[in-house]
């Protein structure tokens, strides 16, 4: 159980933590029927705002996290989706799942990598979607130059990130300050006994494990994000949730 005890903030757990404790927690639920239909519409929706209902049907795509996103995109009719996670836990489960009767058909590969160590290909997707991913990279502009790099002329990138100066995350990073990574196990239990009966495979826990516990959260307001992407050639092609962009 005391997967991270004694380990500091300095060395990149990411891995492990999303593994074990944050979504990790509760994979077969996120991944389960019922969780991958819902993402396929949140899909669809995300997939509108980027303006690419009518042609992400031959796009080569990138996708990052527990892989619900790229089984859903896959599901979706994307033509083929190359998933990354820095968590062997998520790579090693999607592997297996994608075993399965129903998904392995798909043109889905997925490898154990980490984006701010490891190079993509160049010029490779149509389009690379980075949902909730950036602002946990160890070194946010590496990461983003790699993702940004591996994506073809004229295509796009999706970032939906945690932004900065809003008060939900200066109070979380407050009491991040107070938490030390020995605290971890006690956190994980305990919140599952009040949220969940005792249950560790549960939302609240895996969120609590995720804000407190993730080795980085670095914040930026979108401009910061705009700004830099611009340097990196890139156009603003859409937006939502970005207002106001002060
Ligand atoms: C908050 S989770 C969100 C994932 C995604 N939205 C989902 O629902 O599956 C963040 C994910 O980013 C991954 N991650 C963070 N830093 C990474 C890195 N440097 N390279 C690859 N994956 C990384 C974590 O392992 C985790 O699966």
């Amino acid at each position: 159980m005391s997967l991270l005890k004694g380990r500091n903030r300095e060395k990149n757990i990411t891995g492990e933590l999303y593994g074990k404790y944050s979504f990790g927690n509760m994979y077969n639920q996120l991944l389960s029927e019922e969780g991958i239909k819902n993402i396929v519409s949140v899909i669809k929706n995300d997939f509108e705002i980027a303006g690419i209902i009518d042609k992400y049907r031959s796009f080569k795509v990138m996708d990052v996290g527990t892989g619900r996103q790229a089984l859903a995109m896959s599901l979706f009719g994307v033509k083929a989706v190359e998933h990354y996670d820095i968590s062997k836990e998520h790579v090693n489960r999607f592997k297996k799942l994608l075993q399965k009767k129903k998904y392995k058909n798909l043109n889905i590969s997925t490898k154990n990598f980490d984006l701010c160590k490891q190079a993509l290909p160049r010029n490779n997707y149509d389009f690379v979607y980075l949902s909730g991913i950036v602002h946990h990279f160890s070194n946010t502009a590496k990461g983003l130059i790699n993702c940004a790099s591996s994506v073809k002329k004229h295509g796009l990138i999706w970032i939906y990130f945690y932004r900065s100066g809003t008060f939900k995350w200066f109070v979380n990073e407050m009491i991040r300050g107070l938490l030390s990574t020995e605290d971890i196990d006690r956190f994980f239990i305990s919140s599952s006994i009040n949220y969940a009966n005792g249950h560790l495979s549960n939302p609240h826990t895996s969120q609590i494990m995720d804000d407190f516990f993730v080795p980085y959260i670095n914040l930026y307001n979108p401009q910061q994000y705009i700004k830099f992407m611009i340097k990196l050639g890139f156009e603003l092609h859409s937006s939502s949730h970005s207002d106001p962009l002060s």
